[in-house]
């Protein structure tokens, strides 16, 4: 793997929640970070503040996924991005790309409509898919892909089950990138959260929801961004150099008896 100090990560939706920790914590560790939103600017602006202020090195990437020409802009604003922090034209390279960015929609087979579908699958899995096309070119050896999932492929959750479908296809597709991957020494890994406390979760902000899922992990309570950030910083960084087309779940034990 490179010298730490001179790599440059990608985490999409960066801006809050899970991605921003994992930003943070890769910037903490020396990384150059792309710090990619889809519409928040001030709370992607403020991502950049917090590991600036830490003197850490980051620019924000606005793209909207499901959008047309949307990977277009990233690369060319990540490209914009890295020459003004390190110099140089064309296309930058990647060494750690989190495919972070993610959305739910809470509702089941009776009444989930196509268009959230599409919305699912077009956020989820087409996104990375095709984020990671563009970034093929751009990897460089020893480098990291790192797809955050969910504890709940694990499980039925009915009432999730075409977003639980999004995150199942984004685990497929992290065993097979693993093996495509691998003789570059380029690793790659899903890690799967469970109840962690961010804005996808607006029911944690109710004191019974919140201990209700507490009482569903082994560690009783619900967890933080941070904790989620500390296994995708261990997968991407020198410690994962031996592990790959891993699921690794972050999530306190959730469900883990009958
Ligand atoms: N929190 C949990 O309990 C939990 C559990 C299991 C799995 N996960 C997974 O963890 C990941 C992060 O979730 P989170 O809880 O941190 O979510 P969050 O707080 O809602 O943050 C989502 C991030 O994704 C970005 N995003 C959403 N839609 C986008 C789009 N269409 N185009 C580009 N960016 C978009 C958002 O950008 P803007 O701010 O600009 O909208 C934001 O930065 C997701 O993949 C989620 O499925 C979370």
């Amino acid at each position: 793997m490179s010298d730490p100090t001179d790599r440059i990560a990608l985490v999409t939706g960066a801006g809050r929640g899970i991605g921003r920790a994992v930003a943070v914590r890769l910037a903490a560790e020396g990384a150059l970070v792309a710090v990619h939103y889809g519409r928040d600017d001030e709370a992607a602006q403020s991502t950049v503040r917090e590991i600036r202020d830490a003197g850490g090195s980051a620019f924000a990437v606005r793209a909207e996924f499901g959008a047309l020409g949307a990977l277009d802009e990233l690369w060319r604003r990540y490209d914009e991005g890295v020459a003004a922090v390190r110099g140089g034209s064309g296309p930058a390279p990647v060494d750690i790309l989190v495919n972070n960015a993610g959305i739910t929609v809470p509702r089941g087979v009776r009444d989930l409509e196509e268009a959230d579908w599409d919305r699912l699958f077009a956020v989820n899995a087409k996104a990375p898919f095709f984020l990671v096309q563009g970034a093929l070119p751009r990897l460089r050896d020893g480098g990291r892909i790192v797809n955050v999932t969910t504890a709940a492929t694990r499980v039925a959750m009915p009432v999730i089950a075409a977003y639980t479908m999004t995150k199942a296809a984004l685990e497929t597709f992290t065993v097979d990138l693993a093996l495509e991957l691998g003789p570059r020494g380029i690793t790659v890994n899903a890690v799967a959260p469970g109840y962690t406390d961010t804005d996808i979760n607006p029911d944690m902000k109710v004191p019974a929801q919140r201990e209700a899922m507490a009482a569903t992990t082994a560690l009783r309570r619900v967890g933080t961004p941070g904790e989620v950030a500390d296994v995708v910083a261990y997968l991407a960084g020198p410690g994962g150099r031996w592990v790959t087309g891993q699921r690794i779940e972050a999530a306190g034990g959730v469900r883990l008896g009958l």
